[in-house]
């Protein structure tokens, strides 16, 4: 049997509520060792430079499963999806390919974007009230912060991934519970 067309891309933060490729398949799926956290600014989509709003990154941890969706995109569109999604998030994020499981067991290598501390937009943690402040005050050109919050715990919730920092941002913006 051939290996499936293509190569899957990880999505964990506006990717999974909105994708703005082609792809040949999509499903729910968890990547180890690793905690989502809003500690990436954006001063180009969800900011702007001098109110950068916060987007989320990867940071290792071991205890930690981030569930995303994965996308499985055909060789004849991958250059043009990897060069868009290169510029879409140019703000300080680089590839890296890992292992993921997706829902229906199958365990696939992926590639996901991860911006690292020390690139010139990470601001790193600090309390999730002074994040949700800083949400709160954010909006560029992709639009309002808040919104990119709200919809990724929507869509976390849709597929059943459970992600306390996600939760927790949600439902101080909204001032109810999230869950
Ligand atoms: C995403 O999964 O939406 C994503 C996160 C960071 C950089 C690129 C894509």
């Amino acid at each position: 049997m051939s290996a499936p067309d293509g190569e899957w891309i990880f999505g964990y933060g506006s990717l999974v509520w909105r994708p703005d490729f082609e792809f040949l398949e999509r499903a729910p799926a968890r990547l180890h060792g690793w905690a989502r956290r809003f500690w990436q600014g954006s001063p180009d989509h969800r900011g702007r430079p001098d109110a950068p709003g916060r987007v989320v990154t990867l940071i290792p941890d071991e205890q930690a499963v981030c569930w995303g969706i994965a996308y499985r995109v055909g060789t004849a569109d991958l250059e043009r999806v990897l060069r868009r999604l290169d510029h879409r998030e140019q703000g300080g994020y680089t590839q890296h390919r890992v292992p993921l499981e997706l829902d229906d067991g199958r365990r696939i290598v992926g590639l996901v974007y991860v911006a690292t501390p020390g690139n010139a937009h990470f601001l790193g943690p600090a309390p999730l009230e002074q994040i949700a402040a800083e949400v709160r005050a954010a909006s560029g050109p992709s639009g309002h912060n808040t919104e990119y919050v709200l919809e990724l715990a929507r869509a976390l919730t849709a597929i059943g991934g459970t992600d306390a920092h996600v939760d927790a941002l949600a439902t101080l913006l909204t001032g109810s519970d999230h869950r």
